[in-house]
């Protein structure tokens, strides 16, 4: 990635990540189908975007569908395809009203035109947006990330592929999207504890918060709580004294 590319309009803050997960579960619970769960997730995406910029929050990355989910069957694969592209279209005029930049981050050429041509007008429509950098993860796998960035990093270095060339070329495997800082705070709901392929360079030094809250039902109050336990851990870098949260050498990327 060339140097130039590595300036954003977003003002420095913490990025949240954060595996949305428990829709499924969440519906089956009450009786309803799946997607009506992924409906719900959709509405608390809404919610937890809009209570981020409150909370500090800069960057916000939602894992919304990995490269494994592919494998799910047919009909949910459309439901959480058609999902997205409701979201992309409903939401942008709400999104630009809000000062929110939307990316997305994952392979495009495995969508179908719609999908992408709603992702291209949405990331257009919010290009401007300096309040919040929303990146919205589809058909993501870090593992395929960090594999291209490596052959990205490798192929314009001319010299020794560095763990700093590396996280700049992450954001720029994907024309579309601006490379982030470091994730902060990664944060999964749902009850599973496992990082399921998602921004595994990303997260070197990000404090883990799990919560065994189904998303549809993950609140504005239970994001600022998880925030609020990030501010109360000390995060020394490998180092000996403690670090601001916003430590400068996790933003040197
Ligand atoms: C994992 O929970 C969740 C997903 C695979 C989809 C995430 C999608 C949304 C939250 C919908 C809306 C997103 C956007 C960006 C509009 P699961 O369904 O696997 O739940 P389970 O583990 O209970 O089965």
């Amino acid at each position: 990635m060339r140097p130039s590319t590595l300036i954003t309009n977003i003002p420095p803050g913490l990025h949240v990540a954060i595996i949305m997960d428990g829709n499924g579960r969440w519906a089956v619970a009450r009786g309803l189908p799946r997607a009506a769960g992924h409906r719900r997730g959709a509405e608390t995406v809404r919610t937890i975007v809009e209570a981020s910029p409150d909370l500090g929050i800069r960057t916000l990355t939602l894992y919304a569908f990995s490269s494994d989910n592919w494998r799910r069957p047919e009909r949910e694969v459309r439901a959480l395809m058609r999902l997205f592209r409701t979201y992309l279209r409903a939401e942008t005029k709400r999104l630009l009203a809000n000062g929110v930049r939307l990316t997305v981050i994952g392979r495009r050429d495995r969508l179908e035109i719609p999908v992408r041509s709603a992702i291209e007008a949405a990331e257009a429509a919010t290009a401007d947006g300096t309040t919040l950098h929303l990146r919205l993860a589809i058909d993501y796998s870090s593992r395929d990330a960090i594999a291209a960035a490596a052959t990205l990093a490798a192929g314009s270095a001319g010299g020794p592929l560095t763990a700093q060339s590396l996280s700049a070329a992450l954001g720029g495997a994907d024309a579309a999207d601006a490379p982030a800082p470091d994730v902060d705070l990664l944060i999964r709901t749902g009850g599973e504890r496992r990082l399921s392929d998602f921004l595994l360079w990303e997260c070197a030094y990000a404090e883990l918060w799990f919560s065994d809250i189904m998303w549809p039902a993950f609140s504005a109050a239970d994001l600022a709580g998880a925030v609020a336990d990030f501010h109360s851990r000390e995060r020394r870098f490998g180092g000996l004294v403690a670090q601001p949260v916003e430590a400068p050498a996790a933003r040197a990327v």
